[in-house]
């Protein structure tokens, strides 16, 4: 039996499809049910319903195999998984945006105030160019706050771009692409190697225009599949 750990909100849809197409329909789980964890005997597998910052955490702890979660969510958490799939769905851009209309009112801080779900992500853009920041971390409507004053600047994801238009926001720089990956716990891929390579496989195979993910290192046992699969 497998465990699988989905994130709720706007990636469950796409992750169910891609279950769906990949041979594991899942009947009775829908994103709208209040369960958050459902067994799916015909499949052999457990799903597990959880916050999409929780998503590494299961995996890389073992409450969960393998998960579905934004390659965003990653890159803030720096989880030790394997991420043997880009999806594709789920895209987006981690970005930084600012009041169309910036600069009003006398700064005390020389530091540029930014509001944001992804503390290190920030940090590490700022530091990296050398620009001082102080980092507001929040934990939604990230929008609100330079309109409010809370801070200079933000940095969020951004997808269609009309929650930033709804607030008077432009976006400055784009910092990184996300769309959603599949992550593989470490230990699983040794221990449930059978069903956890035939699930990528058969993912894989329903994925448009799979590119491996530029994530941590790929796991050995896959390259060993592949090199198997190309000599046969
Ligand atoms: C995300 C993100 C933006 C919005 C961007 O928020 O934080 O607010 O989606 O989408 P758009 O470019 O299509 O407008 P989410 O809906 O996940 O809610 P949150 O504010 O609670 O994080």
């Amino acid at each position: 039996m497998l465990t699988i750990a989905l994130s709720k909100g706007k990636l469950i849809e796409s992750a169910l499809d891609l279950f769906r197409r990949a041979g594991y329909p899942i009947a009775g789980l829908s994103a709208e049910s209040r369960r958050l964890i459902f067994v799916s005997p015909e499949n052999d597998m457990t799903f597990l319903i959880v916050r999409p910052s929780d998503v590494p955490t299961y995996v890389e702890y073992g409450g969960a195999d393998a998960g579905i979660v934004g390659k965003d969510v990653l890159m803030e958490q720096e989880s030790d998984v394997y991420e043997p799939l880009d999806l594709g769905f789920g895209a987006c851009r981690i970005a930084v945006a600012a009041l169309q209309r910036e600069g009003a009112g006398p700064r005390l801080s020389p530091k540029v105030r930014i509001a944001t779900k992804y503390p290190r992500i920030s940090e590490r853009y700022f530091n990296a160019r050398g620009i001082p920041v102080e980092i507001i971390k929040l934990y939604g409507s990230i929008e609100l706050a330079p309109v409010v004053g809370l801070a200079d600047r933000i940095v969020d994801l951004v997808e269609t771009g009309s929650t930033l238009k709804a607030h008077d926001l432009v976006e400055v720089e784009v910092i990184a692409k996300s769309t959603a990956r599949f992550i593989v716990n470490r230990a699983s891929l040794r221990l449930k190697q059978e069903p956890l390579m035939t699930l990528i496989r058969r993912l894989r195979a329903v994925v448009p225009s799979q590119r491996l993910s530029s994530g941590k290192s790929r796991p050995k046992a896959l390259q060993a599949r592949k090199n198997t699969m190309a000599r046969s």
